[in-house]
């Protein structure tokens, strides 16, 4: 068999879309709105936040499903001191329903993705497609989607961000971390005609370092691409070791990154409430 009918045969193998969603199971009628977490530049703290925002949301009584789609590296579960599981393949072949591939955390889900897998290293051609469905068929499951996006400019993940409701780009002040901003945000638009991003810088060192990159990173965009940008904030730079930093982002609430989040909560929360009162507005 060609490689060619291999992989016809393998996405052949895929019924997403012929998935029954089991809408009794869900009483109130969700909007499901859906928002990347994004970046470029690794390492800027996309799960971190796409977690704390998770987890706060979840704390509001709102039904929230996470997506690692950093899907053959996947760390969500890791930073939530939760084991690794190495089924998102088998979701992907249909050996497993989505619901059995659920990390249930009360009100918060989480798909996780593998770790190192070969079959999905060996498999990756069509997944964003299969990614996209799986979004599609359960999103109005809950109220909110996070997906959280790996680093880099692929156009797997870009052709995702490209997809959800809203973006969130988070950055820090560094050159390469704006530059890589700015890169994935002039794709998303130049390709996908993407206009509105949400922005919100991390690991910040003062009031002056947060206005500057503000600054920086708005002139360029409204003069190279016109696109709009909403800055929501900056969370501060926290002298605290890797994996003390996991307990923190959950346990502490009185730092910046709290406060901060709390502000990008309850900015998603009013845009879901005054778009369910008054339909979605156009990006
Ligand atoms: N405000 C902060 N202050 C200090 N350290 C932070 C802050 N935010 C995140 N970190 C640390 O930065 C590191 C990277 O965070 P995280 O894994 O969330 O980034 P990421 O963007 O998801 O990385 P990747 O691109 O590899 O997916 C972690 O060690 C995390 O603890
Ligand atoms: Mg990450």
């Amino acid at each position: 068999m060609s490689l060619e009918q291999r992989t016809q045969k393998w996405l052949s193998s895929f019924h997403w879309s012929h998935q029954e969603i089991d809408k009794e199971k869900y009483s109130s009628l969700r909007s499901g709105r859906t928002l990347s977490v994004l970046s470029g530049k690794g390492g800027v703290g996309k799960t971190s936040i796409s977690l704390k925002l998770a987890s706060e949301l979840a704390g509001q009584n709102l039904k929230i499903l996470v997506i690692d789609l950093d899907y053959n590296l996947a760390n969500c579960l890791i930073k939530l001191g939760l084991p690794i599981r190495n089924d998102f393949w088998d979701l992907l072949n249909s050996k497993k329903s989505f619901d059995d591939c659920l990390n249930r955390l009360g009100n918060l889900h989480i798909l996780s993705g593998c770790s190192g897998s070969l079959d999905l290293f060996e498999n990756e051609d069509d997944v964003e497609r299969i990614i996209i469905d799986i979004i599609h068929c359960h999103k109005d499951e809950y109220d909110f989607v996070i997906i959280d996006s790996p680093a880099g400019l692929s156009k797997k993940v870009l052709t995702i961000n490209s997809y959800t409701d809203d973006r969130l780009v988070v950055l820090t002040p560094d050159k390469s971390s704006l530059t890589d901003a700015y890169s994935s945000i002039k794709v998303l638009y130049t390709k996908y005609g993407v206009h509105t991003n949400h922005i919100l810088v991390n690991k910040v060192h003062s009031v002056d370092q947060y206005k500057k990159c503000v600054k920086t990173l708005s002139e360029t965009i409204e003069t190279f691409l016109g696109c709009r940008s909403i800055f929501l904030g900056g969370i501060k730079w926290e002298n605290i070791a890797g994996n003390e930093f996991d307990k923190f982002l959950f346990e502490d609430k009185k730092s910046s990154l709290h406060r901060t989040m709390g502000k990008v909560v309850n900015y998603f929360t009013d845009k879901l409430s005054s778009e369910t009162t008054h339909g979605i507005s156009p990006q």
